[in-house]
């Protein structure tokens, strides 16, 4: 949902102005409603400090910096830090944010309200001293209104923020600390949609014509009655009027009345995970005669199904659920959320086939689902990782009497509208699934199900159960709509048998672990590490690798082919979410310290692809593929397992010109595999089809590392201070070949024009931070990310390292 200034222009001269003449002041023009960022230049304390909500309290001191904030990322790694390496091995703690600002006269009439999207945790807020309230949840988005305690014209006000993330661990994965998402400044009339006051839906679709149904909360916050006109215009993506309705009422003084509106879009441009288009619902008040707000709410049009023998269809079109679980982090950013970190891994996941995303285990940022909108994802929203029982000492459970209904209900009420979002989520291995019948698992399931249907009734509710069985109590519930199935791949083939008449949802799957570039023989041997989910792992390998080969996964889930072999034999399987799409950090399954981030993605933590990517994309794509690995530096009369990802019909391998033979592909296999005797020199693959030469990769014997080489993801950014460009960082021999195991400390400098927001390597044991100005390769590669400052220019990145050839590269920022 976008709220947007129908004057924009005039808007953004006014802040201008206001930036250049005086101190921090927000300001509007005349206009209706406005939604400003509130993320610059807050102070921030490190601790706890007494009266730091009091507009006397001296902050002169505090450091100054830009929201969105995540203060764990900035730490050090510690296994002793309180959250312990399943929660990141960061550190937690208090903090305390403020800010200072104005608002004009002329803005003094209207209504003032603060929306956060997201604090880790138990965020408590004040403005000028006065107690807006707390949340103790992380992962909701809430709102305050300011305006009973502002004052305006010169005078300054100030909005205190004490967040507390201290009693850790209270996750089972890296959280952060802190106001890790955007916040913004919202000015209304006294008359006014509400806060997510409107909600779409498309009951009846046809290629001829749909049918838009709009509610929409007003709301009249002036002590008099008024007579209203309230206008609904749709817009299609390319700004054309698709469709308009109005309709009169009275606003009574003081309360919200709700408006319902039915109108009828002809020949309805439908959005596809191909092409996802958007529609935009403007509705403007009117109060004698004059506009008093403008609100205006995207949406999509589409249908889709779940059925019980053949699975899930969008529009229609039979489509295989493809997606994959990732939990918030963004790898070097931590927490705190940059849309173009998401757009990034969203766009590695998109090229690779996948085509869902679960937003593991609780809301997501708001800006994922407009991404998931724009760029046709099917989303699993999902509330919740435990229930009224904990899973660790300080987490959520504490909350969850007092809390659940209000962290629900918003999550639905904030995200309704997205057409990316198709599942709801009320929890995953929540551990009442294991008590009996008519226990809280029911009563819990059946209430939040209500609590959903109540806000939404347009899209299934599911639970992801590590109990799949028709007498779990959440199933006996009658709340899930989707039988949410957690691993235990064997089961699926039966599902009909044992669910009869149910609908299936792999809600996670395979749980495989790998070190990218890291590669354990012999290949066909599958490591189910730990060997035992509940007692310590002492095995493994040093330096704690898991192989890449795909033959490691932890024993409660598979191999990601073990699981795709299943899933894409039967048809009433609708789909599944992997985990995990992304390293995250935390959860270093099997490992221990000093490991601090999981082994779980197809992608590393810096978004460096590990080799079964290529398996997905050579099954979930039409595009030609051909991956072959490992890389060639073996030592002399090794036996090395080469492997081939591809969807040519058959692959010929020349090891140094000399043929190894032509392997094709046959039956459910997804991969070729030859045995080589090593020699240094070219392995060279040749995909070929129906007889045709569709594809070549060679890969080489790397030399000693040489140089460095630089690689952007995108040469011309934004000068608008967030937008990125994510520098790969190559460690190369004399003739340019990727050295497989270089490891090389690279040092970076940057001039003036922009910034180094993070490096990584993808390593899950290095104990690097994420913000220092260099990095050690990890098998040959390393990531430093750009970001732009506000102002244009040319950003240059320079990279060195003892005994290389420096190399240096050059974004455009404007
Ligand atoms: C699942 C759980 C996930 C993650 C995963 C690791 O059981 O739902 O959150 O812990 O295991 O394999």
């Amino acid at each position: 949902m976008i709220c947007k200034s129908k004057n924009t222009l005039l808007f953004f001269s006014l802040m201008i102005t206001a930036f250049l003449f005086s101190t921090p002041c927000i300001t509007y023009s005349s206009d209706t409603r406005h939604s400003a960022d509130f993320t610059k230049s807050w102070k921030f304390h490190l601790g706890d400090v007494t009266n730091g909500q009091e507009i006397s309290f001296d902050d002169s001191q505090w450091r100054t910096l830009d929201l969105p904030h995540d203060w764990s990322i900035e730490g050090e790694f510690n296994k002793d830090n309180p959250a312990t390496p399943g929660g990141g091995a960061l550190r937690g703690g208090i903090g305390w944010y403020r800010k200072s600002f104005s608002i004009p006269e002329m803005d003094s009439k209207k209504l003032q309200f603060v929306d956060f999207d997201g604090v880790y945790r138990n965020s408590e807020v004040w403005v000028n001293g006065h107690y807006l309230g707390k949340r103790p949840y992380g992962y909701s988005s809430f709102q305050y209104e300011l305006t009973p305690f502002l004052k305006y014209g010169n005078a300054q006000n100030i909005i205190a923020v004490r967040v507390d993330n201290s009693q850790q661990p209270n996750s089972r994965w890296y959280s952060g600390s802190g106001i890790y998402r955007n916040v913004r400044l919202v000015v209304t009339e006294a008359i006014h949609v509400d806060h997510w006051g409107t909600s779409i839906t498309t009951p009846e679709v046809t290629a001829q014509s749909a049918m838009v149904s709009i509610r929409i909360k007003v709301k009249n916050s002036s002590g008099i009655d008024q007579a209203l006109t309230i206008r609904t215009v749709v817009l299609d993506q390319e700004g054309k009027k698709a469709a308009e309705t109005e309709t009169k009422n009275v606003g009574a003084k003081n309360s919200v009345s709700e408006v319902s509106q039915d109108m009828t879009v002809s020949t309805p441009a439908l959005w596809t995970l191909e092409s996802p288009r958007l529609y935009r619902a403007v509705t403007t008040i009117e109060c004698n005669g004059k506009e008093c707000d403008e609100y205006e709410t995207t949406f999509g049009i589409r249908t889709f199904v779940f059925d019980v023998d053949k699975g899930f269809f969008l529009n229609g079109k039979h489509v295989k659920i493809n997606g994959v679980c990732d939990h918030h982090d963004l790898g070097c950013f931590g927490s705190a959320v940059n849309k173009r970190a998401l757009e990034r891994q969203l766009e590695i996941l998109k090229a690779m086939g996948c085509n869902a995303i679960r937003t593991s285990h609780n809301p997501p940022a708001p800006e994922l689902l407009d991404l998931c909108d724009k760029m046709g994802f099917i989303v699993m929203d999902e509330a919740f990782d435990m229930w009224k029982k904990k899973k660790t000492d300080f987490d959520y459970s504490l909350d969850w009497d007092t809390w659940h209904r209000q962290d629900l209900t918003d999550m639905i009420l904030r995200d309704r509208n997205h057409p990316s979002v198709f599942i709801w989520s009320i929890g995953n291995e929540i551990p009442e699934q294991w008590d009996k019948q008519d226990s809280n698992g029911t009563i819990i399931a059946r209430e939040l199900g209500a609590v959903v249907k109540s806000l939404d009734s347009t899209r299934p509710v599911t639970s992801a159960l590590n109990n799949p069985v028709p007498s779990n109590p959440l199933v006996l519930s009658g709340a899930l709509d989707l039988i949410g199935n957690n691993y235990s791949i064997d089961k699926y083939p039966d599902f009909p048998k044992t669910f009869p008449g149910k609908k299936f949802i792999a809600t996670e799957t395979v749980s495989a672990l790998a070190t990218r570039g890291h590669y354990d023989m012999p290949s066909d041997t599958i490591r189910r590490w730990p060997t035992r989910w509940d007692i310590p792992f002492n095995a493994g390998n040093p330096g704690n690798t898991c192989s890449a080969y795909d033959n490691c996964s932890a024993p409660w889930g598979s191999t990601h082919e073990e699981t795709w072999k299943v899933m894409k034999k039967y048809d009433f399987l609708s789909g599944m979410f992997i985990w995990t799409g992304f390293d995250y950090i935390g959860e270093p399954t099997p490992y221990g310290w000093p490991s601090r981030s999981s082994y779980f993605g197809i992608v590393d933590l810096a978004g460096f692809p590990k080799d079964v990517y290529y398996m997905y994309q050579s099954e979930w794509t039409d595009k030609p593929v051909l991956h072959i690995f490992p890389h060639w530096n073996w030592k002399k009369g090794d036996t090395v397992d080469v492997w081939a990802y591809t969807n040519c019909a058959e692959v010929e391998l020349f090891l140094n010109g000399k043929s190894l033979g032509t392997k094709k592909k046959i039956g459910d296999e997804l991969h070729l595999m030859w045995k080589v005797p090593f020699t240094p020199g070219t392995l060279k693959a040749i995909g070929r089809t129906g007889g045709k030469e569709i594809l070549t990769q060679e890969i080489k014997t790397a030399g000693a590392p040489a140089k460095i080489v630089l690689e952007a993801d995108r040469k011309v950014i934004s000068a608008d201070g967030n937008d990125l460009s994510f520098v790969t960082v190559k460690v190369v021999d004399e003739a340019g070949t990727l050295v497989p195991d270089a490891d090389n400390l690279i040092h970076f400098t940057i001039s003036a024009e922009g910034k180094i927001a993070g490096v990584d390597n993808g390593l899950q044991t290095s104990l690097e931070s994420f913000k220092a100005h260099e990095r050690k390769a990890f098998n040959g590669l390393c990531l430093s990310v750009i970001q732009s400052n506000e102002k244009a220019g040319r950003i240059t990145l320079e990279a060195t390292s003892d005994g290389l050839q420096r190399s240096s590269i050059v974004i455009e920022s404007k």
